[in-house]
């Protein structure tokens, strides 16, 4: 279906149909839906590759599924999704294609945008990155003086940033441990002078991404490496081809910087920046764990987006995620959703899905420029499991506010880890069960008198339970793992946008911020008045320069 001839989400039947079921389904608790279906949590369980997701901790009937089904089918998801798979501009305020599936699909593949086919540039970038990586792993790329590289600096901001230091994070165990990783995104300068301040430059290689190369972070933050590398090496300009590689759409721009386009790994305008790190934007991941656990991880990126095109409404995970995103958010007030990895390695994991999530759905018009009536994208937040629990589970076991959350947890840990740390492996995971349990299930006011507890504390320690979660678990957090898991959210993102009808794949948003920025700049630094600065800003500019004496 095209967007033109679309209905207004909220005047859609079946919109309608599903505000009547949530009004039927009234306050209908978890633990009545599980005592009244014994095969439920069997039968609201799916396998995508090596991903076992658990859904049947949801506050759904048969009848909601159909009834989210039918959604799905009125507003066209399938129809958008086979879209972008052929490489239509979906993107329509920037009219480009969105093909980041592009990134991870095999040689073979034939995936066209603007008339070409885009995989064999696709291949050749990777086999240009995994030549460079196999040479500055084994020490073949030598800096300025003749000395192996053994830090990798990666500067970039958002996409091109949170990408591979999640990744990084989440495939420690396959890294080259005898050589270091570090991520400088802030503008602040204390992220750069923490991250270079005990390296030596003769040993440090920096990999500058970004897909403009016009950012002003990593822009400014580039200007200052290449000064602390010359001036650390006491070296001119040509010592910049050894130390600085780029990782970009805009040849030019690199060019300018110095940055010779030999050590460029390009990628183009039809991936998304936050969709980008399948793409050169890996290059310091690459680094890191090689080039085949790479590929590994792209394999498990397109298994899930042949789950995603291929597989049944009903049997088909990132659709049902999506789907149950929205039926919390339209139909129940939910604000936000949290995402809870049971796994110190998927430490940055949730951030990285900030981006991913509320850059693409943080929209209020529609695809074609009407203000939306409905809720769009979720604040999606979350740490790691069980310091969370220690923090904020109060407040979702006893608070206010529905906060549908995913769990996900990995059978096996996949560091070598020393015998007495395997065992808390299980201890780990108990804690993820017991929460899911805890949340779904609560405890019952006669539950807790039941243990003798004093009727004035009865209400203190009850647990509601009826809190909704899907349980996300694998064998082992490996590459193919890690790829197969962040496809599933890519498509459960797209999915809401499409039911949403809005373009997930632009960000203007961001703008008006950056512009300011570079305006109030100079009022900071020189004083220099400010056509139609705020009472408000105009104070707090005044006092920062107080402050900072000027
Ligand atoms: O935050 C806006 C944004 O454009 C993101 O979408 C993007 O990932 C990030 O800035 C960095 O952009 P670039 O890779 O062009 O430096």
């Amino acid at each position: 279906m095209n967007a033109e001839s679309r209905r207004r989400l909220d005047q859609m039947p079946e919109w309608t149909a599903l505000s009547k079921h949530r009004e039927q389904l009234g306050e209908v608790h978890l633990r009545e839906l599980f005592d009244r279906d014994p095969d439920r949590a069997g039968r609201y369980t799916l396998q995508v590759g090596d991903l076992h997701l658990d859904y049947s901790k949801h506050l759904v009937t048969d009848e909601t599924l159909r009834l989210l089904g039918e959604l799905a089918e009125a507003t066209g998801v399938a129809g958008l999704r086979e879209a972008m798979f052929r490489g239509e501009k979906i993107n329509i305020t920037e009219r480009r294609s969105v093909l980041h599936t592009a990134l991870r699909a095999p040689g073979s593949a034939v995936i066209k945008s603007d008339g070409e086919n885009v995989v064999p540039r696709v291949q050749s970038v990777l086999t240009k990155m995994g030549t460079f990586a196999d040479r500055v792993r084994s020490g073949g790329w030598k800096g300025h003086t003749g000395r192996r590289i053994k830090t990798v600096v990666n500067i970039g901001i958002g996409g091109s940033d949170l990408g591979p230091a999640m990744a990084y994070e989440a495939l420690r165990a396959y890294t080259h441990r005898d050589m270091q990783f570090r991520f400088v995104s802030n503008v602040d300068g204390a992220d750069l002078h923490e991250a270079v301040r005990d390296l030596d430059p003769a040993e440090t290689l920096f990999v500058i991404a970004s897909k403009t190369f016009t950012t002003i972070e990593t822009v400014t933050n580039a200007v200052s490496a290449r000064d602390w590398l010359l001036t650390g090496l006491d070296a001119g300009q040509d010592a910049v081809a050894k130390h600085f590689v780029a990782l970009s759409t805009n040849a030019g721009k690199v060019a300018e910087f110095g940055i010779n386009t030999d050590n460029m790994f390009e990628f183009w305008d039809w991936v998304g920046g936050r969709y980008s790190f399948d793409s050169a934007i890996g290059l310091s991941l690459m680094i890191a764990i090689g080039p085949e656990h790479f590929r590994e991880m792209l394999a498990g990126f397109h298994l899930v987006d042949e789950h995603f095109r291929t597989a049944p409404p009903q049997a088909n995970a990132p659709l049902l995620m999506g789907l149950l995103g929205i039926w919390y958010g339209n139909f129940f007030g939910a604000q936000s959703h949290a995402v809870l990895p049971y796994s110190h390695y998927l430490s940055r994991f949730t951030a990285y899905l900030q981006q991913l999530d509320m850059e693409s759905n943080g929209k209020s018009v529609d695809r074609d420029g009407n203000p939306v009536n409905w809720e769009t994208g979720p604040v999606v937040w979350g740490t790691p499991g069980t310091n969370g629990q220690h923090a904020y589970y109060q407040l979702l076991h006893q608070g206010t506010k529905m906060i549908p959350a995913d769990f996900i947890g990995f059978a096996e840990p996949v560091a070598d880890l020393q015998p007495g740390l395997v065992a808390q492996h299980d201890l780990l995971m108990a804690n993820l069960f017991a929460q899911g349990q805890a949340l779904a299930f609560g405890k019952t006011p006669e539950e807790v008198r039941a243990e003798g507890v004093a009727e004035e504390l009865v209400p203190h320690k009850t647990f509601q339970g009826n809190h909704p979660t899907t349980t996300i678990l694998a064998k082992e957090l490996s590459p193919s793992v890690l790829g197969q898991l962040i496809a599933l959210y890519e498509h459960k993102v797209f999915v809401q946008g499409a039911v949403w009808n809005i373009d997930s794949f632009d960000q203007w948003g961001v703008e008006l911020g950056k512009v300011l920025a570079k305006r109030v700049e100079p009022a900071l630094t020189e004083g220099a008045d400010v056509p139609g600065l705020d009472a408000s800003t105009a104070g707090l500019v005044a006092k920062y320069r107080e402050l900072r004496g000027r």
